[in-house]
C-alpha cells in the first residue's frame, strides 16, 4: 500500500498574483506512467514505499502504447539463442559507445523480465506448441554475429507496447500505487546539490504541487517532437530533460538521435521495424533491393542507423520513389495474407489510413523518420543518475533517479537496436524499483526546500504564463522543428551544424519574445505547450551542439566531414550543461569497457559491418 506520510499548505505571492500550493511527503516520486514509470511505480509500491505516480496523460495515453514490433530476450523459443549473444550485438549495435556493465544487466535480466511480463498477463503472440513469439528485428543475430539473423523479439502481433502498458498499469493498481493523473511536472526541488522532490500543476483544477520524497524518478520519455517529422506522439516533449537542464544535471549523448528507417512518407506514423523481420522489403526507383549493396549479409535487417543511411543515399543519388523520387517503398505486398492478418495487422490499418495503402497490393512509401533519443540523462545501471564531479565520472546525484527513454545508461550508446527499447524500459523500471527499496529510509520525511527556491520555480511559471511577446508558441516550436530537420538529420557535416547551432540559439532566444494569450491555469493547453516547448527548446540547443562538437561518425550521428569513427579520441560520453541563457558547456565521462560478472567477456571495440 503506497499512501502518503501528511500534506501541508503553503501559499507564495509571485508579481502580486497568489501561487497556493499543498506539500505531499512520499518515499517515491515517479515522474511519468509510460513502461519503466509503470514497472518503477509498482515496484516500489510492492517493497511497501509510498509512492505517488505523476503523469501529465492519463497512464495508458502514454507513448509506450505506440510501441509496435516487440521487446527482445533470448528466449531461444524460434531456434538458437543466448543472452550473451544479445550482450555482443547490443554493443555492437552501439557502436561501442554502449556501458557495457549495463548491456550486461540488461540482457542478462531480459528473460526473466519477460517471464515476468507474462505472468503478468500480456497477451504474447505464441508459437504453433503455445510458446512466446518471436521475429527477427535488424542487427539481433546468433554467435557473436557469425551466425544467422536471431529470432529474438516476443512481440504481440504489433501491438507489443499497448499489451505491455495495459497490463503494466493494471499491475500499478494492483499494488495501489497512487497515481496523480494530468498533472504536469514543472520543475525539480533542487538545494544543495540533491533532489527533494518535483513541483507539479495539476492540469484538472489549476492548483499547484509540491511532492516530496527521498527518491523522484524521472520517466518522462524521449524528446522526438524537437524534431519536425517524429514518430513520437506529440506529448514527448522530453520533460525530464528540459527539468534535469535547468537543475543544473548535465545531459548526455544527446548528439544521437535515432531515425526509424520506416516511417510512412509525409505523415511520420511508425511502420514497425517487424514488417520486415516477417519478411518485408525496401526497393528504390529502379525495384531494386538496394539493401544488399549495403549490409550484404543483414540486408534490411541491418540495424536503424545503417539502413537510414542506405534509403537517404538513395535518394540523394536520384533513385528515389515517387513523383519528387523522395522516399522509399517497403513491400508487403508479397506476404501471405492470414501472415499480415495475425502478424501486423495494426500496420496493415496504419498504411491505409495516413497512406492509403492496401498492403495486400501496393507498397509503402516511407522515409527515415525520428524515432527514439539514445542520449538522455545520465545513470548508472541502478537507474541512479550520475554526473561528473571533482573528477569522479560515476558521482550520484543524491535523491534522482532516472528510467527509460529520458535516461542514458547507456545501453544503447550511438544507435539503439530494435526492440532494445521496451526491455530497457521494464529492466532498468525494475532496477530502480530495487534500488529505491535497498537506498530509501522508512519513515523519514526528506527536508523541505526554501522558500527562495519554490519561489524561483514560482516565477519562472509567472513569467511563461503571462508571456507577453509577439510570438505565438506554434510558431517558435516550428522554426525549432525545421532548424533541427535541417541541420541535425541523418548526415551532417561542420557547416551544416554550425549554422544550426547558430538557428537553434536564435530560435531558442526567441522564447523570450513568448506570446501566451490563456493565463488561466485550469487546464489551459496553450500554457502546457508553452512550458513543453521550454524544455523541448533546451534538448534541441543541445542537442545541434554536441553534435557539432563530436568530430567522428559513431551509429546515428554520421558525419561526412569525419566519415570514420574515431575510438582514439572520441570513444567517450557528452555530457552537456547548459544555462538559463542557453549557453552550454561540454566534458565527457569514458564508456565502461567492464563487465560486471566473469559469465561474459567484454567486446573490445571493432569494425562494424552487417
Ligand atoms: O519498429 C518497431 O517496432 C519499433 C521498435 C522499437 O523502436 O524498439
Amino acid at each position: 500500500m503506497a499512501e502518503q506520510k501528511t500534506i501541508a499548505k503553503k501559499s507564495f505571492t509571485i508579481g502580486g498574483r497568489a501561487y497556493p500550493i499543498t506539500d505531499h511527503y512520499y518515499d517515491v516520486i515517479v515522474v511519468g506512467a509510460g513502461g519503466a514509470g509503470l514497472r518503477a511505480t509498482f515496484g516500489m509500491a510492492e517493497q511497501g514505499l509510498s509512492t505517488a505516480c505523476l503523469t501529465k496523460v492519463f497512464p495508458t495515453r502514454s507513448h509506450t502504447v505506440a510501441a509496435q514490433g516487440g521487446i527482445s530476450a533470448a528466449l531461444g523459443n524460434m531456434g538458437p539463442d543466448d543472452w550473451r549473444w544479445h550482450f555482443y550485438d547490443t554493443i555492437k549495435g552501439s557502436d561501442w559507445l554502449g556501458d557495457q556493465d549495463a548491456i550486461e544487466y540488461m540482457c542478462k535480466n531480459a528473460m526473466d523480465a519477460i517471464v515476468e511480463l507474462e505472468h503478468y498477463g500480456v497477451p504474447f503472440s505464441r508459437t504453433e506448441e503455445g510458446k512466446i513469439y518471436q521475429r527477427p528485428f535488424g542487427g539481433m543475430t546468433t554467435n557473436y554475429g557469425d551466425g544467422p539473423a536471431a529470432q529474438r523479439t516476443c512481440a504481440a502481433a504489433d501491438r507489443t507496447g499497448h499489451a505491455i502498458l495495459h497490463t503494466l498499469y493494471t499491475q500499478a493498481l494492483r499494488h495501489k500505487a497512487q497515481f496523480f493523473i494530468e498533472y504536469f511536472a514543472l520543475d525539480l526541488l533542487m538545494e544543495d546539490g540533491e533532489c527533494r522532490g518535483v513541483l507539479a500543476w495539476n492540469l484538472d483544477d489549476g492548483s499547484l504541487h509540491r511532492f516530496y520524497g527521498q527518491q523522484t524518478v524521472l520517466a518522462t520519455g524521449g524528446y522526438g517532437r524537437a524534431y519536425f517529422s517524429a514518430t513520437s506522439a506529440h506529448t514527448c516533449t522530453g520533460d525530464g530533460g528540459g527539468m534535469a537542464l535547468r537543475a543544473g544535471v548535465a545531459l548526455q549523448d544527446m548528439e544521437f538521435v535515432q531515425f526509424h528507417p520506416t516511417g510512412i512518407y509525409g505523415a511520420g506514423c511508425l511502420i514497425t521495424e517487424g514488417a520486415r523481420g516477417e519478411g518485408g522489403y525496401l526497393v528504390n526507383s529502379k525495384g531494386e533491393r538496394f539493401m544488399e549493396r549495403y549490409a550484404p549479409s543483414a540486408k534490411d535487417l541491418a540495424s536503424r542507423d545503417v539502413v537510414s543511411r542506405a534509403m537517404t543515399m538513395e535518394i540523394r543519388e536520384g533513385r528515389g520513389v515517387g513523383e519528387e523520387a523522395d522516399h522509399i517503398f517497403l513491400h508487403l505486398d508479397h506476404l501471405p495474407p492470414d501472415v499480415l492478418h495475425a502478424r501486423l495487422p495494426g500496420i496493415s490499418e496504419t498504411a491505409k489510413i495516413f497512406a492509403g495503402v492496401n498492403v495486400n497490393k501496393a507498397p509503402i512509401p516511407v522515409l527515415p523518420t525520428v524515432h527514439y533519443n539514445m542520449g538522455g540523462i545520465p545513470t548508472n545501471y541502478h537507474g541512479e543518475v550520475v554526473t561528473l564531479k571533482d573528477g569522479n565520472p560515476d558521482a550520484v546525484v543524491p535523491g534522482l533517479m532516472a528510467i527509460g527513454e529520458a535516461a542514458c545508461v547507456s545501453v544503447h550508446g550511438a544507435n539503439r537496436l530494435g526492440s532494445n527499447s521496451l526491455l530497457d524500459l521494464v529492466v532498468f523500471g525494475r532496477a530502480a524499483a530495487h534500488r529505491a527499496r535497498d537506498i530509501v529510509k522508512r519513515d523519514y520525511k526528506v527536508k523541505p526546500v526554501s522558500d527562495a527556491t519554490t519561489e524561483k520555480l514560482l516565477t519562472r511559471l509567472d513569467s511563461v504564463r503571462y508571456a507577453g511577446g509577439t510570438q505565438p508558441t506554434a510558431v517558435i516550436r516550428r522554426n525549432m522543428q525545421r532548424t533541427m530537420q535541417n541541420h541535425a538529420a541523418v548526415f551532417r557535416t561542420q557547416e551544416v551544424l554550425a549554422e544550426g547551432v547558430k538557428k537553434m540559439k536564435s530560435v531558442y532566444d526567441d522564447f523570450s519574445d513568448l506570446h501566451v494569450s490563456d493565463h488561466g491555469m485550469i487546464f489551459n493547453s496553450d500554457l502546457v505547450e508553452a512550458l513543453e516547448l521550454d524544455n523541448l527548446r533546451s534538448q534541441a540547443l543541445v542537442t545541434v551542439t554536441c553534435a557539432e562538437n563530436r568530430k567522428e561518425s559513431r551509429g546515428a550521428h554520421a558525419r561526412e566531414d569525419f566519415a570514420d569513427r574515431d575510438d582514439v579520441n572520441w570513444q567517450k560520453h557528452s555530457l552537456c550543461w547548459m544555462n538559463e541563457q542557453g549557453t552550454t558547456k561540454i566534458d565527457y565521462r569514458p564508456v565502461h569497457m567492464n563487465t560486471l560478472t566473469d559469465e561474459v567477456n567484454t567486446v573490445p571495440a571493432k569494425k562494424r559491418v552487417y
